[in-house]
């Protein structure tokens, strides 16, 4: 495993609109252990692929460090209620800010097995699932969270 290179909001790729994973190789299971060492490395909570500068539709999610996800082709097929919560992303070193997000999630993806998956989430790993797609499509949370400060204000969570 290797750990990668985290780009940081300014950087284009960051705000493309990234594609479709179209074949399931070990290439692919090796950026996504790369990209979990990464975010283990940076206390993160999750990374997506285009924080490493690979514009494809993949990220990692592990809130509580027993429960990795890799999430390959991820689309959120249904969404209830609405919560807002403290947020940071590893492409935004020291930045923290509100975001609201639905309370509860149901996500379809591909494992890295190439199976159909099926999640439904909330509380902190709704809310990352949620940040990480949002990277996918090229949004940072910086372009939608309020009171946005240097620092965090609370004590739990985790970059994403
Ligand atoms: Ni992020």
């Amino acid at each position: 495993m290797a750990l990668l290179e985290i780009k940081k909001a300014g950087d284009p790729v960051l705000k493309k609109i990234c594609a479709p994973v179209e074949k399931i190789d070990k290439r692919l299971r090796k950026l996504l252990d790369d990209m979990a060492e990464t975010m283990y490395a940076s206390e993160g909570v999750g990374i997506a692929a285009p924080q490493v500068g690979k514009s494809i539709r993949v990220c990692v999610v592990d809130v509580d460090k027993k429960n990795r996800y890799d999430m390959i082709n991820p689309v959120i097929t249904y969404r209830e209620g609405s919560q807002v919560g403290e947020e940071g992303c590893l492409s935004c070193p020291d930045l923290f800010g509100d975001v609201e997000r639905a309370a509860k999630i149901r996500v379809e993806y591909i494992s890295r097995f190439n199976k159909k998956k099926t999640l439904e989430a909330e509380g902190l790993l709704g809310r990352c699932i949620q940040h990480e797609l949002d990277h996918l499509d090229g949004q940072l949370f910086i372009d939608v969270a309020k009171n946005i400060t240097k620092g965090r204000k609370e004590k739990n969570g985790g970059q994403e």
